[in-house]
C-alpha cells in the first residue's frame, strides 16, 4: 500500500517554511490575474485559430472556444478549491500527493511534464515563427535551416527560451513586472484585433456560420479522433463534430490558468488571492477569445484564413498592413510571457517532487541571494531550450492537450475525495454544487479528450508507462515519505 502514501496537506504547508527551501512571497491577486493572462493568451489565440477554423469548424469557431471554456470553467472551480486548501508550490502534483497518494502523484507530475515543459518548447517554436516573420519584414531573415519549423537548429527558439531562463533565475519579482509590461501590450494588441476588425467584418462571412459537414481523408487512421472511431463514424470536417474536433484543439488557447495554482507559494494570501487569479484570468481569456474568433471569421472567408499568423494576414488581406506588422509585434511579446510562466510552473512542479525525495533532492535547493529555485529552472531551462532546438514539435501540440486534461480529470475527482477524508481541512474557497460540478468537470474533459487523435492517446499511453517505470527505479525508494526522519538538505 505504502505506493498511496500520502502526505498529509499539513505537512506539505510545513515543508514550505523549511529552511533553504523557502520562496519569496510576493505576488498579489492582481499579479496572479496578469499572470493567468500572461500565460493564457499565446498560440492557441495568435495561431490555432485560423488553422482549426479552415480545417474543422468554420466560422462556427467561436462555438469550440466557447465550449472549451465551459470545460476549462468547471476545472477552474475544482482547481480553485485545490489551491486555496493546499496552497503549496507544485500544483495537482501536490494535490495529488494530499489526496490519492504517492504513485498518483508521481503519475501526475510526470504528465505535468506535457502540460509545462512540452508546451514550452511548442509555444517557443510559435514565437520563432512570428520572429522569423517579422525579421523578413524588416529584411533581415534568418536562414530556413536555422528559423521556423523546418529548421536544423531553431535559433530564435532556443534564443527565447534562455533568456527567459536567466529571468527566472533572477527573481519572481523582475518576472512579474516584466511580465505585466509584455502582458500590457499583448492585450492591447488584441483588443486592437477586436475593434479595428469590426470595421471590415462581412455578414456574407458568417454563412453558412456551421459549414455542413464534409468527410475529410487527411484525418483518417491514426489520425482520426478517438471518438470517431469508437462510433465507426467516417473521419469528418464541420458540422457540429467538427466544431467538437476543434474543441480539442483549441483547448491549447485556455492552458496556463491552472499554472497560477503554482504559484501559491510565492502569493502574499493565497488562500483569497488564489480563487481570483484562476477564475478571473480564464474570464478575460475567454471573453476576448470569442470576441477575436468572431471578428476574424468575419473579416476574412474561413477558407482563405492564413495557416500560421492569421490575426495579421486577416489584415493584410484587407489591406492593413501597418496592424499586421503591430500584431506580429504583440504575438512575439505576447508567446515570451507564455514561454516565462510555463518554465516557472515547470520548475516549481519539479522543486516540489525533489523537495519530497521523487527527484534527487539537491534540485530542490533555492538560491541563497534571489530566494528562487534556480537549480530546477536552469534545468528545465537548457532541456526545453535543447527541444525546442531540435525538434518541429507543431504536431505535439495535441499531447500537451491530453496531459493538461488528464490532470484536470484527476484533481476534479480529488476534490470530492479531498472533501471527504480531509472535511475539517480550512476551505476558503470552496466549490459550488459539489459533487455536480466536479463529476461535469471530469464529462467535459473526457469528452474533450475522446476528440482528440487515435496517435495521440497512443503517445500518452507511451509516456505513462515510461514514468510508471522511472518511479519504480528512483522515487519509490527514495521518497521522504518512505523515510520520514530523513533531513533535507539545508536542514
Ligand atoms: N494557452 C497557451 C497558448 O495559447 C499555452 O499558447
Amino acid at each position: 500500500m505504502s505506493l498511496l502514501r500520502t502526505k498529509p496537506v499539513e505537512q506539505s504547508i510545513r515543508d514550505t517554511e523549511e529552511p533553504g527551501h523557502r520562496l519569496k512571497r510576493d505576488l498579489t491577486a492582481t499579479d496572479l490575474v496578469v499572470f493567468g493572462v500572461g500565460v493564457v493568451i499565446g498560440t492557441g489565440i495568435f495561431v490555432l485559430t485560423g488553422r482549426v477554423a479552415r480545417d474543422y469548424a468554420g466560422p462556427g469557431v467561436a462555438f469550440s472556444f466557447a465550449f472549451a471554456a465551459i470545460a476549462c470553467a468547471l476545472a477552474a472551480l475544482c482547481y480553485a478549491e485545490f489551491a486555496s486548501t493546499v496552497p503549496v508550490a507544485g500544483s495537482a502534483y501536490t494535490f495529488s500527493y494530499a489526496t490519492f497518494g504517492e504513485f498518483p502523484a508521481w503519475i501526475i507530475g510526470w504528465d505535468l511534464i506535457l502540460e509545462l515543459a512540452l508546451a514550452a518548447a511548442v509555444v517557443a517554436v510559435g514565437w520563432s515563427g512570428y520572429a522569423q516573420s517579422l525579421l523578413t519584414t524588416m529584411g533581415i531573415p534568418l536562414p530556413d535551416n536555422l528559423a521556423g519549423e523546418d529548421a536544423v537548429f531553431n535559433l530564435p527558439a532556443v534564443f527565447v527560451v534562455l533568456v527567459v531562463t536567466v529571468v527566472l533565475v533572477l527573481g519572481i519579482k523582475i518576472s512579474s513586472r516584466f511580465n505585466e509590461i509584455v502582458v500590457a501590450i499583448k492585450v492591447a494588441v488584441i483588443l486592437l484585433v477586436i475593434v479595428a476588425g469590426l470595421f471590415f467584418v462581412r455578414a456574407e462571412n458568417y454563412t453558412p456560420f456551421i459549414p455542413p459537414s464534409q468527410e475529410n481523408p487527411a484525418t483518417e487512421g491514426l489520425k482520426a479522433p478517438l471518438i470517431q472511431v469508437l462510433f465507426g463514424v467516417p473521419p469528418v470536417s464541420f458540422g457540429w463534430l467538427g466544431i467538437f474536433a476543434a474543441v480539442a484543439v483549441v483547448f491549447f488557447a485556455y492552458i496556463g490558468f491552472d499554472i497560477v495554482a503554482s504559484a501559491a507559494e510565492e502569493s502574499r494570501r493565497p488562500q483569497r488571492d488564489l480563487p481570483i487569479g484562476i477564475i478571473g484570468s480564464l474570464a478575460v481569456c475567454t471573453v476576448l477569445y470569442v470576441a477575436v474568433s468572431l471578428v476574424v471569421v468575419g473579416m476574412q472567408n474561413y477558407s482563405r484564413l492564413s495557416q500560421d499568423a492569421p490575426l495579421a494576414d486577416a489584415f493584410k488581406a484587407v489591406g492593413q498592413s501597418w496592424a499586421a506588422t503591430l500584431i506580429s509585434v504583440g504575438a512575439i511579446a505576447g508567446l515570451t510571457t507564455v514561454v516565462l510562466i510555463l518554465l516557472l510552473g515547470q520548475s516549481r512542479v519539479f522543486f516540489a517532487m525533489s523537495r519530497d525525495g521523487l527527484l534527487p533532492q539537491w534540485l530542490s535547493a533555492v538560491h541563497p541571494r534571489f530566494r528562487t529555485p534556480y537549480r530546477t529552472t536552469i534545468l528545465v531551462g537548457v532541456v526545453v531550450a535543447v527541444l525546442a532546438g531540435l525538434i518541429p514539435l507543431s504536431e505535439l501540440a495535441e499531447l500537451v492537450n491530453i496531459g493538461t486534461l488528464f490532470a484536470f480529470v484527476l484533481v476534479s475527482i480529488g476534490v470530492v475525495v479531498l472533501r471527504r477524508t480531509r472535511p475539517d481541512l480550512p476551505r476558503s474557497f470552496r466549490t459550488p454544487f459539489v459533487p455536480v460540478v466536479p463529476i461535469l468537470s471530469v464529462l467535459a474533459c473526457l469528452f474533450v479528450m475522446l476528440n482528440l487523435p487515435v496517435e495521440t492517446w497512443l503517445r500518452f499511453a507511451g509516456w505513462l508507462v515510461l514514468g510508471a517505470v522511472l518511479y519504480f527505479a528512483y522515487g519509490y525508494r527514495n521518497s521522504r515519505l518512505a523515510a520520514p526522519k530523513a533531513p533535507a538538505p539545508g536542514d
